[in-house]
């Protein structure tokens, strides 16, 4: 439609001088002769200019004023002819903002009389000045305004309409934030050159068709009838070689993924034996007690840990090696005077969440240390990278879950982080204890990408290690190294609901740079 339309106006005309009333004249909707043009001038068949308008149009608030009328007038009918309305009672008459513009409004038109009651005003400014006795009888006699015009409505109408209005009013009704001023966008049209009065359809596809017609049989022919068909007079659409195909779809590592991967390798490089951390549900003795973790401390409140409420507690713990820590705890030994304290079965034995894949680390080594009493000791290197729980407020840089990467220091350079910082830290398992930060460059700060120490004799001689035997341990967080490699400021595009998948896609397979 609307392509005849201009390209058929166009045959006897030079110019459409504006396709808004181009559109309007024919009953076409402007968009739909927008779309042509822009296709008819992508192939050349016009040449379209742009055109721009400031037009006049009401706002949500005037639309609703042309419809239902100004709030001062529906104020000022919903106020009684005579006598009078308290505010509570026109209050729920009307929208509350309608009442609270129609107040000002109408008491600025002097329309009425404001104050706990509200009537229309009577003839007589100073009603209230005159002596009492003789005001109601006044007010009664002045009967009041009765009739009011409505002007704002009158012109707002006018507007809807495409009337002009003069500056006065328009200014008014701007103030008032009823109308607004809209740019409106159109074409000027001529011809082009490649113009025809109709689009010359293209074939896209050299068909069977195009090359021979058979011709249906029929009595008197008992032989099919084939002719050549019209691929002579076809124009054939020219190969637009520069056209985008549709992006290829496929899968994408997570970031978090490759670098995993990658710490995995320096590990596996480095004759690393990865730990099995499939259990995510630990009972308190492996994830704290086990660690010289005193049944009091603050990590183990519910504030910082999920706690499981089914199943609650846990079946199994041996039994031998859970006297040697109740002992450790309670009154020391190895050299340590231990804490004091009172220690309780329950408390080790309550299911949760694990904290840290240290848990996973106390486990092994227990399994080692029963190794040694029944074999010999052989030194182990062991990393695990999996994820660990924290009741934790969630920001840019914490999660309430992680990865947590259990295992070396010289790891580090190797990684690409070079921008590194350790702090003495304090552990229960530990001693010493260092925290290691990195500096991330996009949030300008040091943030803490691990926790590390020398594990305590408190921990490892109830398992059964004798007294030579070291262990150094570490856990680092797989998400912030990642964040830092990556240019992430915000954990929460790397992992959980709000990951941003266009992220994924877009980073690089390998980070160059690194060394
Ligand atoms: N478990 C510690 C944490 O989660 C990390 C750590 C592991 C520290 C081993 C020292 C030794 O922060």
């Amino acid at each position: 439609m609307a392509e005849e339309a201009i390209l058929g106006y166009l045959e006897n005309h030079d110019e459409i001088s504006d396709s808004g009333q181009f559109a309007t004249d024919r009953g076409l909707d402007h968009n739909d002769v927008v779309n042509v043009i822009k296709s008819l001038h992508g192939f050349r068949y016009i040449d379209a200019q742009d055109i721009k308008k400031e037009t006049l149009v009401l706002t949500e608030e005037g639309k609703k004023y042309a419809e239902k009328g100004s709030p001062e007038v529906q104020l000022f009918l919903a106020v009684p002819q005579e006598g009078s309305i308290s505010k509570e009672e026109l209050q729920k008459l009307l929208d509350p903002a309608v009442y609270k513009i129609g107040c000002s409004q109408a008491a600025k038109n002097k329309w009425v009389q404001m104050g706990n009651q509200i009537s229309r005003k009577g003839g007589f400014e100073n009603v209230q000045c005159l002596e009492t006795c003789l005001s109601k009888w006044v007010s009664y006699m002045a009967a009041g305004v009765q009739h009011v015009e409505d002007r704002v409505k009158d012109l707002l109408l006018q507007i809807q309409d495409g009337q002009e209005l003069g500056k006065d009013d328009n200014n008014s009704l701007k103030a008032r934030k009823l109308t607004a001023l809209q740019t409106w966008k159109g074409y000027s049209v001529k011809r082009g050159p490649e113009y025809a009065p109709r689009r010359r359809r293209t074939a896209t596809d050299l068909t069977r068709e195009h090359l021979c017609r058979a011709h249906e049989k029929n009595a008197y022919h008992v032989e099919d009838a084939v002719t050549e068909g019209d691929w002579r007079n076809i124009e054939f659409k020219e190969y637009n070689f520069s056209a985008k195909g549709p992006p290829p779809e496929s899968g994408h590592l997570h970031p978090l993924n490759k670098v995993k991967e990658r710490i995995k390798n320096i590990f596996r490089l480095m004759n690393f034996e990865e730990m099995p951390t499939n259990r995510y549900v630990e009972s308190s003795f492996w994830n704290f007690d086990a660690l010289f973790q005193p049944q009091q401390h603050p990590a183990r409140d519910s504030h910082d840990t999920f706690f499981l409420k089914a199943p609650a507690t846990t079946k199994q713990l041996p039994e031998d090696y859970v006297e040697m820590v109740k002992r450790v705890h309670e009154s020391g030994g190895y050299g340590s005077r231990g804490y004091g304290y009172e220690w309780k079965r329950e408390e080790a034995n309550k299911n949760l969440l694990r904290t840290h894949t240290t848990a996973i680390s106390s486990r092994m080594l227990y399994a080692l240390a029963q190794h040694a009493k029944q074999q010999s000791f052989t030194p182990k290197k062991y990393f695990s990278i999996d994820r660990v729980f924290r009741n934790e407020a969630v920001d840019r840089t914490h999660l309430a879950e992680f990865h947590q990467i259990e295992g070396l220091v010289t790891s580090f350079s190797r990684l690409g982080m070079d921008k590194l910082k350790f702090k003495p830290a304090y552990n229960p398992y530990t001693e010493p204890s260092m925290e290691i930060f990195s500096y991330h460059e996009g949030l300008k700060k040091w943030v803490e990408i691990g926790n590390s120490g020398m594990f305590r004799p408190e921990m490892l001689r109830p398992m059964g290690f004798s007294e030579d035997v070291n262990v150094i341990a570490w856990g680092l967080s797989l998400e912030r190294p990642t964040m830092i490699l990556y240019g992430i400021n915000n954990i929460r595009d790397l992992f959980g609901h709000k990951v941003d998948l266009g992220l994924i896609k877009k980073n690089p397979l390998c980070l160059i740079g690194i060394k």
